[in-house]
Formats: C-alpha cells, structure tokens, sequence
C-alpha cells in the first residue's frame, strides 16, 4: 500500500468511528456491537503506531468520550473526566506494575496496594455538591466539557439531594456509574440492546419525567475537583462516600500482588451473571492518593489506573434449562437457556448445544456453570462447563426418545454416503402429523427463495397457526381475510396488501415451487436441477414409476439420499395432498427448456478422467447448450463415453461391452465443430 492508500484506509476508519459515536452520543442507540466499535477503535490507533504521519482530531488516542450533543446545555468539568487504559492478559497487569514501579523509581519489593472495584457498565456523571446541597450534574461529554443533564440527574434515588455529614467536603464533584438493573432491563429489552444503552437512552430524555419512567441507579467511585476532603486513601473515600448516603459496589476490594488480583478477577467472572448490573472488567487504582498525585497522567488516561476488561467473546454464566427445538426435517437442536449474561454489548440467553453427542461428549447438565463463547456472527455456544462446581445431585442430559412436539419416536440415521449413524436425532414422524414440524415448513414455504410472500414473515406464520388459520402451505391461499381484518395489529389496508402479495404469488416458476415444498435434501440447487429435468410440474409429480425414480439418478448432483428422500416424500399421503391442492391454486411455470434442435439433440453423454483445458462443469453445459444430456452412470441410455487422462478402466470395459461409442475430448469437440 502507498502512502495515499494507507492515509484513505484511515480516514474511512475515522469517519466510520465518528458515525459510531454520533449515533451512540447523540441518539442513545449503538448501531454496533462494543466488540466491533472497539476492534474499529484498535485497528486505528495500530495505524497511527505504524504510520507516523496519520494524524486526527478525532482519533481514539485524542478523544475522550465524545463532544456533548446538542440537547443540552454544556459545561466544563473543573477538572477533566479521563478514561482509563485496558488490561486484557496477566502479562499486561505485570507491565503496569513495572512501569509504576519504574516511574516511582522503587523495585519488586515495594508492596502496592490497589483498590479493586468492577468497573460497572454505565454512563458516568460528575455531581457538584456546594455545601452538602447537589447544585449541578454533568455527564462526561468528551472529558473535558459535558452535558448538563442536572434535572434528570435529581431524579435518581441514589443521588442524595443534601448531605448534612460535618466530615463533607464543602466543595466537591462525586464521580460515578449511572445504570439501570438487569432485572429492570428485561421490560426494556426490545427497545434496547444492552442495559447500558438503557441508560443512556434514559439520562438523555428531554423531560426529566421520561427519565423517570426508567429506573436509574448512581454508584459513586471517584471525584474530580474537590476542597476540604480529608482521606489519603481509596479505600477511605469508598467507605466514607457510604457514609454521606451514596451506594458504592459492594464487590470493591483492597488487594496487593497481581497473583491476587487475578484470583479476584476470576472469582468476580464467575459471579458475573449472578449480580443485577453489568460489568465490563475490573478497575484497579493505586490506593493511595499520594502516590497518585506522584503517578500524574498519559495523554487522557491516569498512570496510576487501570482496567482489567473481560474477555469480549465469552463469559461465564448457568445453564438454567435445556430445551429442545425442532426444525423443518424434524432435527432436534438442543439449546441451552442460560442466566442473560453481557457478552462483548449484546445479552446472551440462549447458547446452542448442536446436538446430542456435542451433549454427551462435553457432559453438559442443567445447573451447570459453562463459559460461553460468543464470537463473530456465530451463534453462541457452550464452550465448557465446571465439574467441580457441579451440584451433587445433578443428572446426566436425557436427550428425548420422543419427540416434544408429537411424542413420535425420536431416530439417528444411517448415512449411507458417510457410512456413519448421524450425529443430528430426528422426529420420525412424516408430513404434517408433528406441530412443530408443520410450523417450520410453513416458514419455509413463505421463505425468501422459496415464495417470497411480501409482509407474511415467520411471526405471522406463528400468529396464523396459533390462530388456527393456516396448517398447510394451500391454507395460504384460502385464507379467511375477513377473520384476519379483526385481529389486533391488522385493519383494512394491511389486509388488502397481504392478499395482494398473496396473490402475485401464486405464479411461480417450478424450481421455487419444488424448493418451497421442503423434501428434505432438495435445496435450492437441487431443485434447480430437477426443475431443469422434469420441466413441467406434472411430470415431477408423475414419477410414481421405479424407472422415473432411476432416471432421477442420471442428473448430475442427484443421488441416492435425494431420490430416495423424494420417494418418500410422495408416498405421504398429506404430501400428496398438499401438493394437489397447491396445483389447484397456483399456476406452476414450466421450466425454460434449452431447445431441441442442438447438435447433440437426443444425445446422452459421460466423462470419465481429466480432461485438457476445460472443466467438467464446462462440457456439461457445452453438451446442454447444445442440446444434450449428461447422465452419471454407464448403463443402456448412454450414448458417448468421453475419455480424459486416466479413465475409471470399469466404466471404460462396461461401456464396449454395451457398444457403447468411446471418444476423446478431440472427437467430442469436433462433434460441437470446435476444435481442441
Ligand atoms: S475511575 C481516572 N472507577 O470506566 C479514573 N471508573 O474507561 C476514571 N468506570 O468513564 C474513572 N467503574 O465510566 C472509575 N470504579 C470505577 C469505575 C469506572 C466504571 C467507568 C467510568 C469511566 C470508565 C473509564
């Protein structure tokens, strides 16, 4: 990369951090996950390490939080709120040490004591008291200048209004943490992704009396300018602050050696799920207040400060319950509904336990406590559980003999391509017999690829069924409009545009219609391929016949597992059903047929070994642009055998027994008058 490449890579990093934070700040709502919002602010500032000449005002390394929105009034903080630098590793507590040792200019074995206190995962605020009386509030804006937010500030519980204590400063700004409790968040969490954005979406209401409509909580932790306050300790000031009426956290702790900080970083990860406020990580400070003032500050973070974050993929919570989900082929997915835990700015309930062996091979049990892994866009999933905290009377995970749905037997498979029983257990019931079953085939039927039914999405096909309005796909297209116009949430309009994207619909090209019926192995792509096969929908219907079933297997991609999945899917006699009916009410397009007057019209063809300069891929649809069939087998239909490098000899052998024309490539191509 050149300088101008590396210089427009940065800049479109930085204006995609200050979209981040213009949404956050300004409209209360993170349009990223803190995970990606902080790997965005890393990526940046190992750019400015690297390149010296990349340079910003708005650069992670220069600002602090972010300038105050337009809401409010602002106002300047008499001494600057900071931020403080991450930990992440052992080895980063050990270099913070040695660097303040350093900088003291003391060796290994001058002792430092820190105040451990879990860095709660809020909105900080700094509270003016004048006298003991709460004269002004100010929320961190971009560190220097904040937010007036004094009005709604008042209306928290947890802020004393006057503090009468004769020890009170006369003059000081209370510094700490506004949050709102999980068990508050849960009636808010479909209009927030994390109890911090609550919060902040809280303190950010223009009438105070919104704000209070959203329980706050204020837990105090430092103080910014200050005259008359008598402590020289940390750990002094929390206990006072106590005393004057505001909440500290009662998880702080004063702690020396980084052996132990670690212990207690571990021992409060474990509780993490079980407290009733979120928190991000640990914040050690030095405790005594001299050896801060002596430690100063770098850039916009205290020396003497650090926080030591939790992981931001995983997280240690309990397994609550062990539920069973079942899919549209009657797999049955087990999931693990965990204590709601914040990992990396997104509240994890549900983890995925794959399937059964994945439960047996990891011992997982209900009660269990599990690390959680929650990375990228995968789906979260148990990464491990702690025997040694397992309750004595805790059992095995039975995994259902029967389904939960229909109590039909539950069946692993034999895969006759893996040789190899399935890991996946399946309901064994057919066609619509199992509720659950019937449900995800509906969401499939109106699914994206297959009918694509504007506004009938998976929670209408759940409304609708619960509803009793649909249980079959053709249900879709009888349905009683009427009876949907009185639902709540729905009216006239809304009606009428269901039934119109109903029924543009009902014209559909055979290869979505084939998908859309659900045959288990018929994905899209094979659908497209038996579409191109059958051409016309009777046909497909049609093949009762041993002999269709065979012909099925000479389309290229179409084997056993998908003919045999498509015999039994006709032989249902609900399957039958619905497909008639379907074809009753819709208008099956036949498929776009390559025409029949080609050179290799009639023709059938198979390759065997490698052939020169073209894929195989490429002869196929050379052969069907041209009019012809490529089969998958030697047997009477065929009518070429083309043979590459190093042909399967069998095939070869087989096909001059039948007298079967052998060609190369070259003979083929001049066939199409091409030349090789
Ligand atoms: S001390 C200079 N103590 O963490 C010291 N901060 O990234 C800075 N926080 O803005 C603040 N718990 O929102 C301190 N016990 C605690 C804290 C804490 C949470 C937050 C606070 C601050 C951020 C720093």
């Amino acid at each position: 990369m050149n300088k101008k490449e590396i210089q427009d890579q940065y800049k479109k990093k930085i204006k995609l951090l200050i979209k981040y934070n213009q949404s956050y700040f300004n409209n209360s709502k993170s349009i990223v996950s803190d995970s990606e919002y902080d790997e965005l602010k890393k990526e940046i500032i190992l750019l400015e390490k690297k390149y010296n000449f990349l340079k910003s005002n708005n650069s992670p390394s220069k600002v602090v939080g972010h300038k105050p929105s337009k809401n409010f009034k602002k106002d300047l903080h008499r001494v600057p709120m900071l931020s403080l630098s991450n930990a992440f590793t052992e080895d980063d507590l050990i270099n913070f040490e040695k660097k303040i040792l350093n900088f003291l200019s003391e060796n290994e074995k001058f002792k430092i004591s820190y105040s451990a206190e879990p860095k709660i995962d809020g909105i900080s605020a700094s509270l003016t008291y004048k006298n003991g009386n709460f004269e002004r509030g100010l929320s961190r804006g971009d560190g220097r200048e904040g937010e007036d937010i004094t009005a709604n500030l008042a209306t928290i519980k947890d802020i004393p209004k006057k503090i009468s204590n004769k020890d009170f400063p006369e003059d000081i700004d209370i510094r700490g943490e506004v949050f709102i409790q999980n068990s508050d968040f849960e009636n808010l969490k479909d209009k927030f992704a994390n109890p911090r954005n609550a919060a902040s979406g809280s303190l950010r209401q223009k009438s105070p009396e919104d704000t209070k409509k959203i329980p706050l909580n204020f837990i105090a932790y430092t103080f910014g300018f200050e005259q008359g306050l008598k402590q020289i300790k940390q750990s002094d000031y929390l206990k006072k602050l106590g005393e004057w009426g505001f909440k500290t956290n009662p998880l702080n702790k004063t702690i020396s050696g980084i052996k132990n900080l670690i212990q207690n970083y571990n021992e409060v990860e474990e509780q993490r799920a079980n407290l009733d406020f979120d928190i991000d990580g640990i914040v050690y400070k030095i405790n005594d207040f001299d050896l801060q003032k002596r430690l100063g500050n770098v850039a916009n973070a205290p020396r003497w400060a650090i926080a030591h974050k939790f992981s931001s993929d995983k997280a240690i919570s309990e397994i609550l319950d062990i539920d069973i989900q079942i899919g549209r082929t009657g797999a049955l997915t087990p999931v693990a509904k965990i204590k709601p835990v914040n990992i990396g700015g997104v509240i994890v309930s549900n983890a995925t336990l794959h399937n059964e062996d994945e439960i047996n091979r990891k011992d997982i049990r209900i009660g269990d406590t599990a690390v959680i892994e929650r990375a990228g866009d995968v789906i979260p999933h148990i990464l491990s559980v702690d025997k040694k905290k397992r309750l004595k009377n805790s059992k095995k995970f039975i995994f259902p003999k029967n389904c939960p749905s229909c109590g039909s037997e539950t069946i692993k498979e034999f895969n006759k391509v893996t040789k190899k029983i399935d890991a996946v257990r399946r309901c064994s019931s057919e066609g619509y017999y199992c509720d659950k079953i019937s449900i995800e085939k509906l969401k499939h039927f109106v699914s994206k690829e297959a009918f694509n039914i504007d506004g009938f999405g998976k929670k209408i096909v759940e409304n609708f069924w619960k509803l009793k309005l649909i249980k079959y796909p053709q249900d879709i297209f009888n349905l009683n409009f009427s009876k949907i116009e009185n639902l709540e949430g729905w009216g006239k309009l809304s009606v009428q545009n269901l039934k119109y994207s109903i029924d543009q619909k009902k014209n559909i090209s055979l290869e979505r219609f084939i998908y859309s019926l659900g045959i288990r192995h018929i994905g899209l792509e094979n659908a497209k391929l038996l579409s191109k096969h059958f051409v016309s929908f009777s046909k497909f219907k049609n093949l009762s016949k041993q002999i269709d079933y065979e012909d099925m297997l000479n389309i290229d991609g179409i084997g056993e597992t998908q003919v045999s999945s498509i015999k039994s899917f006709f032989s249902n006699k609900d399957n039958k059903k619905v497909v008639n009916e379907l074809e009753n009410v819709l208008l099956i397009k036949d498929a776009i047929q390559n025409s029949d007057n080609g050179l290799l019209n009639n023709k059938t063809f198979l390759v065997t070994g490698k052939l020169n300069g073209i894929s195989r891929a490429e002869v196929k649809s050379l052969i069907e642009e041209n009019s012809g069939k490529t089969i998958s087998s030697v047997s009477k239909k065929l009518n070429f055998l083309i043979i590459g490098e190093k042909p399967t000899k069998k095939k070869v052998d087989y096909a001059k027994e039948l007298k079967i024309k052998v060609i190369s490539q070259a003979e083929f191509l001049k066939m199409l008058n091409k030349s090789s």
